[in-house]
Protein backbone atom coordinates (compact mmCIF):
# COMPACT_ATOMS: atom_id res chain seq x y z
CA UNK A 1 0.00 0.00 0.00
CA UNK A 2 1.55 3.38 -1.06
CA UNK A 3 1.49 6.71 0.58
CA UNK A 4 -1.68 8.63 0.65
CA UNK A 5 -1.18 12.23 1.49
CA UNK A 6 -3.62 14.77 2.82
CA UNK A 7 -4.89 17.01 0.01
CA UNK A 8 -4.42 14.76 -2.88
CA UNK A 9 -7.28 12.55 -4.01
CA UNK A 10 -9.19 10.97 -2.85
CA UNK A 11 -9.66 12.26 0.86
CA UNK A 12 -12.90 13.99 1.37
CA UNK A 13 -12.79 14.43 4.88
CA UNK A 14 -10.20 15.13 7.76
CA UNK A 15 -9.94 12.52 10.52
CA UNK A 16 -8.98 13.81 13.60
CA UNK A 17 -7.84 11.79 17.05
CA UNK A 18 -9.48 13.67 19.90
CA UNK A 19 -9.19 10.96 22.71
CA UNK A 20 -6.66 8.27 23.70
CA UNK A 21 -6.29 5.34 26.61
CA UNK A 22 -4.84 2.83 27.95
CA UNK A 23 -5.41 -0.07 30.34
CA UNK A 24 -2.37 -1.92 32.49
CA UNK A 25 -1.75 -5.91 32.96
CA UNK A 26 -2.15 -5.87 36.63
CA UNK A 27 1.40 -7.94 37.75
CA UNK A 28 4.14 -5.79 37.86
CA UNK A 29 7.93 -8.21 37.20
CA UNK A 30 10.74 -6.52 37.67
CA UNK A 31 13.79 -8.04 35.66
CA UNK A 32 15.59 -9.19 39.00
CA UNK A 33 11.99 -11.34 39.60
CA UNK A 34 12.64 -12.71 35.92
CA UNK A 35 16.39 -13.86 36.91
CA UNK A 36 14.49 -16.38 39.82
CA UNK A 37 13.46 -18.12 36.49
CA UNK A 38 16.38 -17.81 33.46
CA UNK A 39 20.01 -17.47 34.08
CA UNK A 40 19.56 -13.03 33.27
CA UNK A 41 20.16 -9.98 35.17
CA UNK A 42 18.87 -6.65 35.56
CA UNK A 43 22.10 -5.05 33.83
CA UNK A 44 22.39 -6.93 30.73
CA UNK A 45 18.72 -6.53 30.20
CA UNK A 46 18.87 -2.41 31.18
CA UNK A 47 21.97 -2.14 29.17
CA UNK A 48 20.90 -4.52 25.93
CA UNK A 49 17.11 -3.15 25.86
CA UNK A 50 16.33 -0.17 28.17
CA UNK A 51 13.58 -2.51 29.84
CA UNK A 52 13.17 -2.39 33.61
CA UNK A 53 9.88 -3.86 34.12
CA UNK A 54 7.41 -5.42 32.62
CA UNK A 55 3.28 -6.01 33.12
CA UNK A 56 1.66 -9.29 33.20
CA UNK A 57 -1.53 -10.23 32.75
CA UNK A 58 -2.88 -12.60 35.61
CA UNK A 59 -4.78 -15.79 34.90
CA UNK A 60 -8.26 -13.73 35.07
CA UNK A 61 -7.32 -10.53 33.16
CA UNK A 62 -8.92 -11.19 29.89
CA UNK A 63 -7.61 -9.47 26.33
CA UNK A 64 -10.95 -8.46 26.44
CA UNK A 65 -10.41 -6.57 29.60
CA UNK A 66 -7.91 -4.86 28.87
CA UNK A 67 -8.94 -3.76 25.40
CA UNK A 68 -12.55 -2.24 26.79
CA UNK A 69 -10.81 -0.55 29.60
CA UNK A 70 -8.22 1.21 27.06
CA UNK A 71 -11.32 1.96 25.14
CA UNK A 72 -13.57 3.13 27.65
CA UNK A 73 -10.85 5.39 28.42
CA UNK A 74 -10.19 7.16 25.04
CA UNK A 75 -13.93 7.66 25.00
CA UNK A 76 -14.10 9.43 28.58
CA UNK A 77 -11.03 11.58 27.30
CA UNK A 78 -13.22 12.45 24.31
CA UNK A 79 -16.12 13.16 25.59
CA UNK A 80 -18.04 10.56 23.15
CA UNK A 81 -20.45 7.90 24.35
CA UNK A 82 -20.33 3.79 23.08
CA UNK A 83 -23.10 4.92 20.91
CA UNK A 84 -21.63 7.25 18.93
CA UNK A 85 -18.89 4.52 17.69
CA UNK A 86 -19.58 3.25 13.72
CA UNK A 87 -16.23 1.01 14.10
CA UNK A 88 -14.35 -0.44 16.41
CA UNK A 89 -11.12 -2.38 14.98
CA UNK A 90 -8.75 -4.68 17.68
CA UNK A 91 -5.49 -4.98 16.49
CA UNK A 92 -4.30 -7.80 18.15
CA UNK A 93 -2.37 -11.08 17.73
CA UNK A 94 -3.55 -12.63 21.33
CA UNK A 95 -7.43 -12.37 21.30
CA UNK A 96 -9.27 -14.37 23.78
CA UNK A 97 -10.65 -15.80 20.96
CA UNK A 98 -9.75 -16.48 17.12
CA UNK A 99 -12.65 -16.01 15.86
CA UNK A 100 -12.03 -12.27 16.92
CA UNK A 101 -12.05 -10.36 20.15
CA UNK A 102 -13.65 -7.15 18.72
CA UNK A 103 -17.15 -7.95 19.24
CA UNK A 104 -16.85 -8.88 22.55
CA UNK A 105 -14.70 -5.38 23.61
CA UNK A 106 -18.13 -3.97 21.41
CA UNK A 107 -20.50 -5.62 23.61
CA UNK A 108 -18.16 -4.86 27.13
CA UNK A 109 -18.98 -1.16 25.98
CA UNK A 110 -22.34 -1.21 25.06
CA UNK A 111 -21.22 -0.15 21.13
CA UNK A 112 -24.61 -1.15 20.24
CA UNK A 113 -24.29 0.92 16.99
CA UNK A 114 -20.46 0.12 15.85
CA UNK A 115 -19.56 -3.02 13.44
CA UNK A 116 -16.32 -4.43 15.59
CA UNK A 117 -13.47 -6.35 13.77
CA UNK A 118 -9.91 -7.79 14.75
CA UNK A 119 -7.01 -6.75 12.39
CA UNK A 120 -3.91 -8.42 12.79
CA UNK A 121 -0.25 -7.07 12.02
CA UNK A 122 1.32 -7.73 15.48
CA UNK A 123 3.88 -5.01 16.43
CA UNK A 124 2.39 -2.97 13.04
CA UNK A 125 -1.12 -3.74 13.93
CA UNK A 126 -1.99 -0.39 16.00
CA UNK A 127 -0.72 1.71 13.10
CA UNK A 128 -2.35 -0.40 10.14
CA UNK A 129 -5.12 -0.12 11.77
CA UNK A 130 -5.28 3.75 12.53
CA UNK A 131 -4.89 3.93 8.61
CA UNK A 132 -7.64 1.15 8.18
CA UNK A 133 -10.41 3.20 10.26
CA UNK A 134 -9.32 6.51 8.67
CA UNK A 135 -10.50 5.67 4.86
CA UNK A 136 -13.61 4.28 6.59
CA UNK A 137 -13.87 8.12 7.94
CA UNK A 138 -12.37 9.99 5.00
CA UNK A 139 -15.02 8.81 2.62
CA UNK A 140 -17.95 9.73 4.90
CA UNK A 141 -18.80 5.74 5.42
CA UNK A 142 -18.31 5.99 8.84
CA UNK A 143 -18.16 9.05 11.56
CA UNK A 144 -16.11 8.02 14.39
CA UNK A 145 -14.00 4.96 14.84
CA UNK A 146 -12.39 3.62 18.15
CA UNK A 147 -9.38 2.05 17.15
CA UNK A 148 -7.44 -0.44 20.25
CA UNK A 149 -4.10 -2.27 20.36
CA UNK A 150 -3.91 -4.73 22.54
CA UNK A 151 -2.14 -7.83 23.18
CA UNK A 152 -1.01 -10.38 25.79
CA UNK A 153 2.05 -12.07 24.58
CA UNK A 154 2.65 -13.28 28.26
CA UNK A 155 0.63 -15.93 26.89
CA UNK A 156 3.09 -17.31 23.94
CA UNK A 157 5.89 -16.51 25.50
CA UNK A 158 8.39 -19.12 26.25
CA UNK A 159 9.45 -18.22 29.75
CA UNK A 160 12.42 -20.26 29.62
CA UNK A 161 14.41 -18.48 26.83
CA UNK A 162 15.95 -16.09 28.54
CA UNK A 163 16.66 -14.44 24.63
CA UNK A 164 12.98 -13.34 24.60
CA UNK A 165 11.45 -13.63 27.43
CA UNK A 166 12.91 -10.86 28.72
CA UNK A 167 11.61 -8.31 25.82
CA UNK A 168 7.81 -8.34 26.30
CA UNK A 169 4.73 -7.96 28.45
CA UNK A 170 1.11 -7.14 28.31
CA UNK A 171 -1.07 -3.82 27.50
CA UNK A 172 -3.11 -2.27 25.51
CA UNK A 173 -4.09 1.57 24.43
CA UNK A 174 -6.45 2.69 22.43
CA UNK A 175 -7.25 6.06 20.22
CA UNK A 176 -10.83 7.85 19.28
CA UNK A 177 -10.60 9.02 15.81
CA UNK A 178 -13.56 11.32 14.60
CA UNK A 179 -14.11 13.27 11.08
CA UNK A 180 -13.17 16.65 11.34
CA UNK A 181 -12.19 19.77 9.25
CA UNK A 182 -8.82 19.49 10.36
CA UNK A 183 -6.72 16.26 9.28
CA UNK A 184 -4.69 14.46 11.97
CA UNK A 185 -3.72 11.60 9.29
CA UNK A 186 -1.32 13.87 7.27
CA UNK A 187 0.40 10.80 5.67
CA UNK A 188 1.21 7.19 5.68
CA UNK A 189 3.23 4.29 4.71
CA UNK A 190 2.70 0.93 5.07
CA UNK A 191 4.65 -2.07 4.09
CA UNK A 192 4.73 -5.74 4.06
CA UNK A 193 8.11 -8.41 3.63
CA UNK A 194 6.45 -12.32 3.91
CA UNK A 195 10.00 -13.17 2.58
CA UNK A 196 12.27 -12.47 5.71
CA UNK A 197 8.88 -13.35 8.24
CA UNK A 198 10.81 -16.36 9.59
CA UNK A 199 12.97 -14.34 11.50
CA UNK A 200 9.86 -13.47 14.38
CA UNK A 201 7.35 -15.91 14.53
CA UNK A 202 4.46 -16.90 16.95
CA UNK A 203 3.71 -20.48 14.65
CA UNK A 204 0.57 -22.80 14.48
CA UNK A 205 2.25 -26.77 15.78
CA UNK A 206 2.60 -28.57 12.65
CA UNK A 207 1.15 -31.50 14.24
CA UNK A 208 -1.21 -34.05 11.99
CA UNK A 209 -3.89 -35.98 13.92
CA UNK A 210 -6.03 -38.77 12.65
CA UNK A 211 -9.49 -37.67 11.08
CA UNK A 212 -10.85 -41.07 9.82
CA UNK A 213 -9.75 -44.21 7.87
CA UNK A 214 -7.13 -43.01 5.26
CA UNK A 215 -7.42 -38.85 6.61
CA UNK A 216 -5.38 -36.72 8.46
CA UNK A 217 -6.31 -33.17 9.99
CA UNK A 218 -3.85 -30.37 11.21
CA UNK A 219 -3.84 -30.58 14.90
CA UNK A 220 -4.97 -26.63 16.61
CA UNK A 221 -3.06 -24.78 18.57
CA UNK A 222 0.47 -22.50 18.49
CA UNK A 223 3.91 -23.12 19.45
CA UNK A 224 5.73 -20.11 21.48
CA UNK A 225 7.32 -16.91 20.09
CA UNK A 226 10.30 -17.82 17.84
CA UNK A 227 13.01 -14.77 17.53
CA UNK A 228 16.17 -14.35 15.87
CA UNK A 229 16.70 -11.63 17.73
CA UNK A 230 19.86 -9.95 16.00
CA UNK A 231 18.04 -10.31 12.58
CA UNK A 232 15.14 -8.37 13.78
CA UNK A 233 17.29 -5.83 15.06
CA UNK A 234 18.54 -5.24 11.85
CA UNK A 235 15.64 -5.00 10.14
CA UNK A 236 14.76 -2.18 12.82
CA UNK A 237 17.68 0.05 12.24
CA UNK A 238 17.28 -0.61 8.54
CA UNK A 239 13.64 0.06 7.56
CA UNK A 240 12.43 2.22 10.54
CA UNK A 241 14.30 5.07 9.14
CA UNK A 242 13.96 4.43 5.69
CA UNK A 243 9.76 4.83 5.91
CA UNK A 244 10.11 7.92 7.98
CA UNK A 245 12.59 9.51 5.68
CA UNK A 246 10.54 8.61 3.02
CA UNK A 247 7.35 9.46 4.34
CA UNK A 248 8.46 13.17 5.29
CA UNK A 249 9.59 13.50 2.24
CA UNK A 250 6.97 13.31 0.66
CA UNK A 251 4.85 15.08 3.08
CA UNK A 252 7.79 18.06 2.75
CA UNK A 253 8.00 17.81 6.56
CA UNK A 254 11.72 18.13 7.64
CA UNK A 255 12.24 16.19 11.09
CA UNK A 256 12.89 19.23 12.90
CA UNK A 257 9.33 20.26 12.60
CA UNK A 258 8.18 17.20 14.08
CA UNK A 259 7.31 17.42 17.97
CA UNK A 260 7.52 14.01 18.88
CA UNK A 261 9.53 10.66 17.67
CA UNK A 262 6.21 7.88 18.45
CA UNK A 263 8.06 4.38 18.28
CA UNK A 264 6.60 0.65 18.41
CA UNK A 265 8.69 -0.09 21.72
CA UNK A 266 10.80 -2.92 21.39
CA UNK A 267 14.33 -1.58 22.74
CA UNK A 268 15.62 1.90 23.62
CA UNK A 269 18.77 0.87 21.14
CA UNK A 270 16.24 0.88 18.26
CA UNK A 271 14.51 4.25 19.33
CA UNK A 272 18.13 5.65 19.97
CA UNK A 273 19.20 4.67 16.36
CA UNK A 274 16.24 6.29 14.47
CA UNK A 275 16.35 8.85 16.42
CA UNK A 276 19.95 9.67 14.96
CA UNK A 277 19.78 8.89 11.73
CA UNK A 278 16.97 11.27 11.74
CA UNK A 279 19.45 14.03 13.73
CA UNK A 280 16.77 14.21 16.26
CA UNK A 281 17.50 15.02 19.81
CA UNK A 282 16.88 12.23 22.13
CA UNK A 283 14.35 14.52 24.40
CA UNK A 284 11.87 14.50 21.39
CA UNK A 285 12.02 10.57 20.80
CA UNK A 286 8.95 9.02 23.52
CA UNK A 287 9.87 5.88 25.36
CA UNK A 288 8.25 4.02 28.28
CA UNK A 289 10.00 0.55 28.04
CA UNK A 290 11.70 0.73 31.12
CA UNK A 291 8.03 0.27 32.77
CA UNK A 292 6.62 -1.94 30.05
CA UNK A 293 9.17 -4.11 28.00
CA UNK A 294 7.43 -4.38 24.15
CA UNK A 295 3.40 -5.01 24.47
CA UNK A 296 3.15 -5.74 20.72
CA UNK A 297 0.13 -3.52 18.93
CA UNK A 298 0.00 -1.56 22.25
CA UNK A 299 3.22 0.15 22.50
CA UNK A 300 2.05 2.95 20.28
CA UNK A 301 -1.18 4.09 21.90
CA UNK A 302 0.06 2.79 25.41
CA UNK A 303 3.07 5.68 24.86
CA UNK A 304 0.82 7.72 23.22
CA UNK A 305 -1.59 8.18 26.16
CA UNK A 306 0.44 8.45 28.73
CA UNK A 307 2.12 11.55 26.92
CA UNK A 308 -1.50 13.41 26.46
CA UNK A 309 -2.03 12.66 30.21
CA UNK A 310 0.83 13.80 31.60
CA UNK A 311 0.85 17.55 29.41
CA UNK A 312 4.02 15.92 26.86
CA UNK A 313 2.01 15.72 23.74
CA UNK A 314 -0.36 18.95 23.27
CA UNK A 315 -3.29 19.62 20.99
CA UNK A 316 -1.63 20.72 17.26
CA UNK A 317 1.80 18.83 18.38
CA UNK A 318 3.05 17.22 15.48
CA UNK A 319 3.80 12.93 15.68
CA UNK A 320 6.32 10.86 13.75
CA UNK A 321 4.87 7.49 14.48
CA UNK A 322 6.36 4.22 13.00
CA UNK A 323 5.35 0.27 14.05
CA UNK A 324 6.78 -2.76 13.33
CA UNK A 325 7.89 -5.98 13.74
CA UNK A 326 6.10 -9.93 12.57
CA UNK A 327 5.26 -10.26 9.14
CA UNK A 328 7.53 -8.83 8.58
CA UNK A 329 5.57 -5.99 8.48
CA UNK A 330 6.33 -2.08 9.37
CA UNK A 331 5.14 1.14 8.69
CA UNK A 332 5.04 4.91 9.51
CA UNK A 333 2.39 8.08 9.75
CA UNK A 334 2.90 11.69 9.94
CA UNK A 335 -0.20 12.56 12.82
CA UNK A 336 -1.20 15.67 13.98
CA UNK A 337 -2.88 15.46 17.61
CA UNK A 338 -6.19 17.28 18.12
CA UNK A 339 -7.24 16.26 21.43
CA UNK A 340 -10.56 16.68 23.14
CA UNK A 341 -12.62 19.68 22.34
N1 LIG B 1 20.39 -12.31 29.85
C1 LIG B 1 21.70 -12.54 29.83
N2 LIG B 1 22.35 -12.92 28.72
C2 LIG B 1 21.64 -13.04 27.59
C3 LIG B 1 20.25 -12.81 27.56
C4 LIG B 1 19.63 -12.44 28.75
N3 LIG B 1 18.31 -12.18 28.81
N4 LIG B 1 19.82 -13.02 26.29
C5 LIG B 1 20.87 -13.37 25.57
N5 LIG B 1 21.98 -13.40 26.34
C6 LIG B 1 23.34 -13.71 25.96
C7 LIG B 1 23.41 -14.60 24.75
O1 LIG B 1 23.27 -15.96 25.11
C8 LIG B 1 24.79 -14.28 24.24
O2 LIG B 1 25.73 -15.00 24.99
P1 LIG B 1 26.94 -15.75 24.28
O3 LIG B 1 27.71 -14.65 23.59
O4 LIG B 1 27.64 -16.38 25.42
O5 LIG B 1 26.31 -16.69 23.33
C9 LIG B 1 24.98 -12.80 24.57
O6 LIG B 1 24.01 -12.52 25.58
C10 LIG B 1 24.75 -11.88 23.41
O7 LIG B 1 23.55 -12.27 22.77
P2 LIG B 1 23.00 -11.48 21.51
O8 LIG B 1 21.80 -12.19 21.00
O9 LIG B 1 24.14 -11.23 20.57
O10 LIG B 1 22.61 -10.10 22.18
P3 LIG B 1 22.13 -8.78 21.48
O11 LIG B 1 23.04 -7.67 21.80
O12 LIG B 1 21.80 -9.01 20.03
O13 LIG B 1 20.77 -8.49 22.23
C11 LIG B 1 18.39 -8.64 21.91
C12 LIG B 1 19.70 -9.40 22.13
C13 LIG B 1 17.27 -9.65 21.81
C14 LIG B 1 18.16 -7.73 23.11
C15 LIG B 1 18.52 -7.78 20.62
O14 LIG B 1 19.01 -8.57 19.58
C16 LIG B 1 17.21 -7.18 20.23
O15 LIG B 1 16.65 -6.37 20.93
N6 LIG B 1 16.69 -7.53 19.04
C17 LIG B 1 15.40 -7.05 18.61
C18 LIG B 1 14.31 -7.90 19.22
C19 LIG B 1 12.96 -7.25 19.12
O16 LIG B 1 12.85 -6.07 19.27
N7 LIG B 1 11.92 -8.05 18.86
C20 LIG B 1 10.59 -7.59 18.74
C21 LIG B 1 10.44 -6.76 17.53
S1 LIG B 1 8.81 -6.20 17.34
Amino acid sequence: MDLLLAGQSPPILGVGLIGSGSAQAAQVISNDQLSQRVDTNDEWIRTRTGIGRRRVSTPGQSLVDLAAEAGRSALTMAGRSPQDLDLILLATSTPDDLFGSAPRVQAELGATNAVAFDLTAACSGFLFAVVTAAQYLRTGAMRRALVIGADQLSRFVDWDDRRSCVLFGDGAGAVLLETTHQDGLLGFQLQSDGSRGAVLNLPAVDISAPLVDGAEHRAGGYRPIEMNGQEVYKFAVREVPAVLQSLLKRCDVSPDQLDWLLLHQANQRILDAVADRLSLPRTKVLSNLSSYGNTSAATIPLMLDEAVRDGRIRSGDLLASSGFGAGLSWGAALLRWQGPA
